[in-house]
């Protein structure tokens, strides 16, 4: 492999004992601090690469995915638009799936090809010196959107996936621009890695909802906070909010405290309900059953309905008494074949659960509308429905 740089086995070095063993850059590429041992950054958890290659315009995409997938991480150092254009045309030489068979597997095709999309992408990365600058000619300023996701830069260089820097830039856009939510009064300013609410039709489905007023509120898997703002906006006494994700967590209060709603709004880092009980328990949680492949995915995915259970088996311990779950769920899991059609009525039934009444809602992002995508027949169908939940009377009554 053409290796100029190498990152220095971790094992190998001397260190602190409990020091963070990093590689290093040997070999002076155009970037900042060179020499020096670099922080690797990527979503994915990949581990970090023990060589880099620089490389720069004079690259074409066959040669770049070429050695790309001989398991080469190639160090971009020409030009940024050049280095976007050269993602581009190395995806667009990716293969895509056929979309053959049912649409189970035309659905896993599609997951496998955008993962493998993902994989390949990711090895053409860049560094960036200790002010987070990124040392590519026609480069824009990265510091703020790096600074947003990551903090203030350690005293090294960092090397991150372009396309990864990329999402960052387009999240720091969106955080700039805020994201205008129906019915919420305010923009809402989504962060990197937490989930947005771009497809907004579920939250309309919050829309009115007159018995939220003067009611005690839990939002379960907040993500941006969205939900929980609504429903205060909707006359909520409080919301207490969760998420498990760190991210979610501070963008939810960030919005909550620009949304002037900081003092009926709390949040905490935790798996699933917070403690206590509430007159109204509400969530959105990711909706189909397949393993999550990164951080980001736990939004979406929910590996064997996990979550899904354990909310529906927990329901009923943290309503008082009179009190209702909201849980809003699409089908598409149901019409993918990854959910039998009566699972959730036999979960509802075993966790001693009725249906007081639905709302529902055709999908109407522009996926569902396209007729060439290969999940059309399942996403064309996609319905989203908010039920509302209250423990079985029956069963209070012989719990009483
Ligand atoms: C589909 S997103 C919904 C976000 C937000 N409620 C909305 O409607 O826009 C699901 C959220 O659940 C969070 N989540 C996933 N597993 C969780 C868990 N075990 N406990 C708490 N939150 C979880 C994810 O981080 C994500 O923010």
């Amino acid at each position: 492999m053409l290796s100029v740089f190498h990152a220095e086995e971790p094992m190998k070095r001397k260190g602190a004992p409990g020091k963070e063993e990093r590689p290093s850059l040997t070999a002076k590429p155009p970037v900042p601090s060179l020499g020096e041992p670099f922080r690797w950054r990527s979503e994915s958890d990949e581990p970090t690469p023990a060589h880099l290659s620089p490389v720069d315009d004079r690259l074409s995409a066959d040669a770049a995915l070429k050695r790309v997938r001989r398991g080469e991480y190639l160090l971009y150092t020409g030009d940024f638009h050049n280095a976007k254009q050269l993602l581009g045309a190395m995806g667009r030489r990716l293969s895509r799936p056929a979309g053959t068979g049912s649409l189970l597997e035309a659905f896993r095709a599609e997951r496998r090809a955008r993962q493998l999309e993902h994989e390949t992408l990711s090895r053409i990365v860049v560094a960036l010196d200790r002010d987070y600058r990124l040392g590519l000619s026609r480069a824009p300023d990265v510091a703020q959107a790096c600074r947003q996701v990551w903090g203030e830069p350690e005293l090294t260089t960092t090397v991150v996936p372009l396309k990864q820097l990329l999402g960052m830039l387009g999240a720091a856009e969106w955080r700039r621009k805020g994201l205008a939510v129906p019915g919420l009064k305010g923009l809402l300013q989504p962060h990197y890695g937490v989930y947005l609410p771009t497809r907004t039709d579920y939250a309309e489905l919050l829309l009115p909802l007159p018995q939220v007023k003067g009611k005690r509120v839990f939002d379960v898997g907040t993500g941006a906070g969205v939900l929980s703002f609504l429903l205060l906006q909707s006359g909520a006494t409080s919301v207490v909010a969760t998420d498990c994700d760190a991210r979610a967590v501070a963008c939810a209060r960030e919005n909550a405290e620009r949304l002037g709603l900081a003092n009926r709004f709390k949040v905490v880092e935790t798996d699933l309900f917070p403690e206590g009980k509430a007159d109204l328990v509400v969530s959105n949680p990711p909706w189909i059953p397949e393993p999550p492949k990164n951080r980001v995915d736990r939004a979406v995915f929910d590996e064997d309905n996990l979550f899904l259970r354990r909310f529906l088996e927990g329901l009923t311990a943290h309503l008082e008494p009179g009190g209702e779950g909201l849980l809003i769920l699409s089908n598409l899991a149901v019409l993918l074949g990854l959910r039998p059609a009566g699972w959730l009525d036999e979960q509802l039934e075993r966790c001693g659960l009725t249906v007081k009444w639905t709302r529902s809602t055709q999908a109407r992002h522009s996926k569902a509308r396209d007729r060439l995508d290969p999940l059309h027949a399942a996403r064309s169908r996609e319905v989203t429905t908010l039920y509302c939940l209250e423990a079985d009377p029956k069963r209070r009554l012989s719990a009483a």
